[in-house]
């Protein structure tokens, strides 16, 4: 799919000459550039891989006669028949990237300049009654957690990455029942989910969940996937308001997580790979760096949620407001 979107995009540069390139430095000069490149390292890398992988493919093809072959390099298996070669992608220093996982072009830098302190004033029924369950969810979470910060972060966020999903999921659904767009919807809601992923995957690295925590897990995600679900089938209004309350807690936790560590009761351990590489921080970044990262997507987080709510609450549906795509 990739292959194919940059050879598209590289034929249309190609085409299109210095339009597109003024196109793209009129949207975000550097991100663009950026992206516009590692697809052009996509593509070489494609075609060097597909120069490089057809003929040993053909011979194997030849001499056992089978449809399917699976050729070993360098301890990678690289499927040769159906002609999908394995990104050969570089960081922006040289140096070969080494993630299957995401690419260049999904990676950023957060805003960290972001307002920590926003908060919605619940004045509507629907409002007090979303900010009271967040609020009394709150509880069990602070009693059985207490301080323990990395623990209670990762277990968050295999609930966090839910919400997301189901909005977009039924989006996209009800899209495809009216025969209308989403107006970018669809997309910013499978993309919050995804970044919250990524906080998951970066947790893990720092805190391994025991075997009850995983149990808990399982259990929760029974739960809240289903109940989320009716909910945003019946108020998508008070779903995002929800998710809105629930990210100004997690803007909350990380806080006292930060607080933790510039006191010395969480080591300020090095960052972890996926999350310099994620988040495009310096060599030398530290677990503050990554905590301070994770809590501004949290409150753009916020911010996009509390939109999505207000949108519902002036009688209009989501795709008649523009969506904030890559809003980070
Ligand atoms: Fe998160
Ligand atoms: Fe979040």
């Amino acid at each position: 799919m990739y292959h194919l979107v940059s050879r598209s995009l590289i034929r249309g540069l190609v085409n299109s000459g210095g339009a597109t390139a003024t196109a793209a430095a009129t949207a975000t000069p550097s991100f663009y550039a950026y992206r516009r490149m590692m697809l052009m390292s996509s593509s070489a890398a494609a075609s060097e891989a597909a120069k490089t992988t057809t003929p040993l493919a053909e011979e194997k093809s030849v001499s056992e006669g089978k449809t399917e072959k699976k050729v070993e390099e360098s301890g990678v298996v690289v499927s040769s028949y159906w002609g999908i070669p394995r990104h050969k992608l570089a960081r922006e220093d040289g140096t070969e990237w080494p993630w299957n996982c995401f690419m260049p072009w999904d990676t950023y830098r957060a805003d960290v300049t972001i307002d920590m302190h926003k908060h919605h004033l619940p004045k509507t029924f629907l409002d007090k009654f979303a900010y009271r369950t967040v609020k009394i969810l709150r509880i069990p979470t602070d009693i059985f957690f207490q301080r323990r910060y990395g623990c209670r972060a990762m277990m968050l966020e295999t609930v966090a990455a839910v919400p997301g999903m189901v909005g977009g999921m039924l989006l996209h659904l009800r899209s495809l029942r009216k025969f209308e767009h989403s107006g970018g919807w669809i997309k910013a809601l499978l993309d919050e989910a995804e970044n919250e992923r990524m906080h998951l995957m970066t947790m893990v690295e720092l805190v391994k969940p025991k075997w009850y925590e995983r149990l808990m897990v399982l259990t929760v995600q029974g739960v809240f996937f289903n109940a989320f679900f009716v909910l945003y089938l019946c108020s998508p209004k008070l779903a995002h308001r929800i998710v809105g309350y629930l990210e100004e807690e997690a803007i909350h936790s990380y806080t006292e997580f930060l607080r933790d560590i510039d006191s010395g009761l969480i080591e300020n351990v090095p960052a972890p790979a996926i999350a310099i590489d994620y988040w495009r921080l310096p060599h030398e970044a530290n677990l503050k760096d990554v905590i301070t990262v994770i809590r501004a997507d949290e409150a753009h987080h916020r911010d996009v949620n509390h939109f999505a709510s207000d949108i519902h609450y002036q009688g209009k549906e989501l795709k008649e407001a523009p969506a904030p795509l890559g809003y980070h």
